[in-house]
């Protein structure tokens, strides 16, 4: 009989050949809970009329659907069981929540449903979730801590049961649900690196927007577009995690040249310490990169408030090096 290696079985390993607490353990273990309950919530959705509006705006004027809500409690529920947490800070609360000021060691960024328009259509989403920890050697902890350093990000696809890892100095594994709802890893399954050949490389943006864009970024999609396949779902937790595999880039631009002013987005649409921060943790640790408008790494931007925005652009490494020679041109 072959069984595979769980999750737990993984991280457990990994945090004894580092030397590291539990304390990771147990608020993974709480974080996969929670995704396990927006999976069975999701899959099931349909049929209790789950999958609507849930009739109010979050803080950021977005309609709040059902399954939002219902992830965002979830999560929150799992979060504050498991003791570990000072306080989370997800799209879905104005102010960070306070779980464990006093006994808690890290700090959880998340986005609980990622991709809600693809809700309706019971298409994938993702729960999205980075993670810092507490500054045990000085006083100087705070919860707006910069993507570099975070020790851990991942993306859980819903409902498709892949989860994707990034661990600081580690690298990116991918786990897969089998039929008891256990994540495993594959046997022999290795880290995940983003293709530095062209061949196969994809470009995601939502197309539609085009006209907005900056006209340099606008000349440089018309030069590179033709040579890439082009994907969007409209979900950055399902286009990356098509990235991952194939390579390319996944963009999402200042939007400047909005014909109702009003529109545009100078500092972008997605939010920085649970949607940006995320993808591009993970895309370093597997060996891509990520920038904004200006060029900076976005692992290196200090964040000044919880639900602040940035414009993305993560993928393949050359690629992004590429446009990143055109945006600060
Ligand atoms: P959310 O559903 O968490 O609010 O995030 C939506 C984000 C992101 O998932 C996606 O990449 C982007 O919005 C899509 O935006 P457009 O519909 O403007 O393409
Ligand atoms: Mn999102
Ligand atoms: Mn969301």
């Amino acid at each position: 009989m072959k069984l595979e290696q769980s999750f737990m079985d993984f991280m457990l390993h990994h945090q004894e050949r580092h030397n590291r607490s539990y304390k990771f353990l147990a608020l993974m273990e709480a974080i996969q809970a929670a995704a396990k309950y927006i999976q069975y919530f999701y899959q099931t959705g349909s049929l209790k009329n789950l999958m609507g509006e849930a009739g109010f705006t979050n803080v950021q004027g977005e309609n709040v659907m059902k399954m939002d809500d219902i992830a965002d409690s979830i999560v929150l529920h799992y979060l504050r069981r498991s003791n570990q947490v000072i306080c989370a800070i997800t799209e879905e609360e104005p102010d960070p929540v306070v779980l464990n000021e006093d006994g808690g060691r890290y700090f959880v960024y998340y986005d609980p449903l990622d991709g809600s328009s693809n809700i309706k259509h019971n298409l994938p989403v993702g729960f999205m979730f980075a993670i810092a920890k507490r500054n045990l050697d000085g006083p100087e902890d705070n919860h707006l801590r910069k993507g570099s350093e975070l020790r851990a990000a991942g993306i859980y696809l819903i409902p498709n049961g892949v989860f994707t890892l990034a661990l600081a100095e580690t690298g990116v594994f991918r786990f897969h649900m089998d039929e008891t709802m256990t994540y495993v890893i594959p046997e022999n399954a290795e880290r995940l690196i983003m293709p530095e050949n062209p061949k196969g490389w994809e470009l995601s943006f939502n197309s539609s927007n085009r006209r907005t864009f900056a006209p340099k970024v606008l000349e440089w999609i018309d030069e590179h577009e033709p040579k890439y396949a082009f994907r969007y779902m409209g979900a950055l937790a399902a286009d990356f995690h098509r990235l991952l595999s194939n390579g390319g880039m996944f963009m999402y631009p200042a939007i400047v040249n909005h014909p109702k002013p009003a529109k545009n987005r100078p500092k972008g649409k997605l939010r920085l310490l649970y949607e940006a921060n995320v993808a591009a943790f993970i895309a370093r640790e597997a060996g891509g990169m990520a920038i904004d408008e200006e060029g900076n790494e976005i692992l290196d931007i200090e964040p000044e408030y919880v639900h602040q925005r940035t414009a993305l652009y993560v993928g393949s490494k050359p690629l992004v090096e590429n446009i990143r020679e055109k945006l600060k041109g």
